[in-house]
């Protein structure tokens, strides 16, 4: 028995690795703490509604500290963004070695976050093992002060169709959330986010996921040197018209690299401007929100928050993206599994 909970970040680690605390089984202690909560006792304190219950905002506690050591972006200091004036967008082998280590950390990261998901965890306990993660692994959690977005990763709860704020909200049984990590790691972010149910779903929210990953990977399917942008959002629409879901306009996919968003904007619908076209060496997002009803967005007070204008559900997925000579590499995508798309 062990109870790593008593050690302070900056001592050694219990396992005796000589490691400090914070670099080497604080994620992994946090999880396993908040897993021992929850089950039967909270999934009874917060039982499932009767309908759906709008998301309303909660407390959004203090900032946490990134460790000094671990190299941060410029924004981290100031929440000033960098203009990506010039930026090649074909990148060199070395810039793809370093966006592979992140995206296959971000994916790391998500894993982690993923298993802590139940009836009664707070969006800011999933911060707060994202949080620990990232620095775990070396990076700096990308959307921490990004443009002042106060927390290490994003938490979208039902309506909510991107940014939401992790917060004191805990999940209930029959929520969906999008969780949304993107990581800094040697020099490079790597970003991508899935929605996961909470305990039991309902059919329709488990079919809004569904078509939504699918969605995305009709999107990724079509990407290839000498494709135009343009063919990913007309990829997205194909397959969702059928089920008469909102494709979501005001957000898109983004190239990424040193930078957090770069050109080329990726609409997820078909976008007669997209008309950037796809050389081997970029890297981008392929990231559909997909809703249950209308494409259009609210925003909350907060300045962040996005919610369906029908306050109906909304799913997201998220790849990054690599184009390569003979098509498509899906940079996020679980340890070992293998590759969907020539490459
Ligand atoms: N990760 C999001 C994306 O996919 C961006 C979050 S930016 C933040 O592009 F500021 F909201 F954190
Ligand atoms: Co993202
Ligand atoms: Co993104």
């Amino acid at each position: 028995m062990r109870t790593g909970s008593k050690i302070t970040p900056n001592e050694p680690c219990w396992c005796g690795s000589g490691t400090k605390y914070k670099k080497c089984h604080q994620a992994r202690d946090l999880l396993k703490e908040l897993q021992g909560q929850t089950g039967e006792a909270l999934r009874a304190a917060n039982p499932p509604s009767a309908g759906y219950v709008a998301v309303r905002p909660g407390v959004v506690s203090d900032r946490r500290t990134v460790d000094p050591s671990i190299p941060a972006p410029s924004y981290a200091k100031t929440g000033q963004v960098a203009g990506d004036r010039g930026a090649n967008l074909i990148k060199t082998p070395d810039q793809i070695a370093r966006m592979r280590r992140a995206c296959r950390a971000a994916r790391e990261v998500l894993e982690t976050v993923k298993k802590a998901v139940a009836p009664g965890v707070t969006t800011d306990q999933l911060d707060a093992i994202a949080h620990e993660e990232y620095q775990r692994l070396g990076g700096y959690p990308s959307t921490l002060n990004y443009h002042g977005f106060p927390k290490s990763l994003c938490t979208s709860v039902n309506e909510v169709i991107c940014h939401g704020i992790p917060d004191s909200r805990p999940l209930v049984e029959g929520d969906i959330v999008n969780l949304d990590i993107t990581i800094y790691l040697d020099g490079m972010h790597g970003d991508l986010s899935e929605t996961v149910g909470v305990g039991v779903i309902d059919d329709a929210s488990q079919k809004l996921i569904d078509v939504t990953r699918e969605a995305m990977y009709a999107g990724i399917g079509v990407c290839r040197p000498g494709q135009r942008i343009r063919a990913i959002g007309q990829a997205i629409e194909a397959h969702v018209a059928p089920h008469r879901y909102g494709v979501v306009r005001a957000f898109v996919g983004h190239g990424i690299g040193e930078m957090f968003h770069l050109d080329p904007q990726v609409p997820h619908y078909d976008d007669p401007q997209a008309t950037f076209v796809m050389r081997p060496g970029q890297t981008f997002t392929v990231e559909p929100m997909i809703n249950q009803g209308t494409w259009q967005h609210e925003s909350w007070k907060d300045g962040w928050t996005a919610v369906t204008a029908d306050r109906k559900r909304s799913a997201q997925h998220e790849h990054t993206l690599l184009i390569t000579e003979r098509g498509v590499e899906i940079l996020t995508l679980p340890d070992g599994m293998p590759q969907p798309f020539t490459h």
